[in-house]
């Protein structure tokens, strides 16, 4: 199966890969031969980008890095978790709130470890193409992608099993003050003013007072809610904290909250592809973020994911068939078109064993 932009999709086009609702319900699934009105309501639903079977693309298989059960119930168990500690804000402590956090906390931890197990035992690039989401946007869906991005960063930096599981609970929570923010804010399509500007801002401090009032939350976790929008250089907030001012788990948090921010849909621009958000995250390699995070995060994901159409710098096309996660930037590829764009008989090659060959450009035929 292969990626497609859902506008050069044709009626009677085959889905290759089920599409879900956020809570793991199934919109569309795999099979269904799609029809004008199909691709018209997906459409309407921000999606972009879908899986299609076809001829060339027979055998080209996408992984899920993590199964789409647990991310659903992952899903599920962030939100109520979310909701629960929020409470926490207005209400006076009393036992019954102290055992609703404790119970969110215990169901953070429970399923971190299943997210942590899958990323630990598979130990492959993560491919954020891999599912077809509706884009409704809500703070607990980012906060598990980012969960699942700093998870792997985390494996990848070899830190303690310690570390890697206060920064899952660091980066389910890193955003609970987002609870507070009024969604017109949140959702707010053109440029914020000042005020509103400094009301979203106010989240990182709100989510910090709250969590470091919780028992069970180790202080660096807190940490991760106060200051994931902090940046190397001293540019960030609240504080405006620089280098090593700025917590271990924070600085390795922001690389995943702004590669799931870009990489998502927002309602004044469509997504970014993995190996755009990549060259936004190097530009603020050394400034913004620090370098080791950036290189190793690059290492951790698949840039050219399989299923995606790209143009080689010898003027080929072909669809992405392997990811090679020892050779970033170089997988396996379907060729489908010569040098003179004419479609062939497909074959494969390794750019992994081709040092000349590079990706110039992702096929904007298909995908733009
Ligand atoms: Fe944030």
């Amino acid at each position: 199966m292969r990626l497609m932009a859902l506008d050069k999709c044709q009626s009677g086009s085959k889905l290759g890969k089920t599409i879900f609702h956020e809570d793991g319900r199934v919109l569309l699934a795999q099979g269904v031969k799609l029809t004008d009105t199909l691709i018209h309501s997906l459409k309407k639903m921000s999606i972009y980008t879908v899986y299609i079977e076809d001829e060339a693309s027979t055998g080209i298989e996408i992984v899920d890095s993590i199964p789409e059960e647990l991310r659903a119930e992952a899903v599920n168990v962030i939100n109520d978790g979310l909701n629960s500690i929020a409470k926490l804000k207005d209400d006076k402590p009393n036992i019954q709130n102290m055992m609703r956090s404790d119970r969110a906390i215990r169901g953070f931890k429970k399923i971190f470890k299943e997210i942590h197990k899958c990323l630990n035992d598979n130990r492959a690039a993560l491919n954020l193409l891999a599912a077809t989401k509706i884009h409704e946007n809500h703070v607990y869906t980012h906060s598990l992608n980012v969960t699942i991005y700093a998870c792997q960063l985390a494996i990848a930096n070899g830190l303690p099993l310690k570390d890697i599981e206060e920064i899952g609970l660091g980066a389910m929570l890193h955003d609970l003050g987002k609870l507070y923010i009024p969604s017109e804010i949140l959702n707010k399509p053109g440029k914020l003013t000042e005020e509103e500007f400094e009301m979203m801002q106010s989240h990182s401090e709100l989510g910090f007072d709250i969590l470091r009032k919780i028992h069970e939350i180790p202080l660096p976790v807190s940490h991760c809610a106060l200051q994931h929008h902090e940046r190397i250089d001293g540019t960030g907030y609240p504080r405006r904290l620089k280098g090593d001012e700025i917590h271990k788990y924070a600085k390795l948090l922001s690389v995943a909250d702004v590669f799931d921010a870009v990489t998502s849909h927002r309602v004044y621009r469509p997504p970014m592809l993995p190996h755009e958000a990549l060259e936004l995250l190097f530009a603020g390699n050394g400034t913004q973020f620090e370098h080791r995070q950036v290189q190793l995060f690059k290492e951790s994901i698949a840039v050219y994911p399989p299923g995606l159409t790209v143009k080689l710098n010898d003027g080929r096309t072909g669809i992405v068939s392997k990811y090679n996660f020892y050779a970033v930037g170089r997988p396996e590829i379907r060729i489908i078109k010569d040098e003179e764009n004419q479609e062939i008989k497909p074959y494969e090659i390794d750019m992994a064993a081709k040092e000349n060959l590079t990706v110039k450009i992702v096929d904007s035929d298909t995908l733009l």
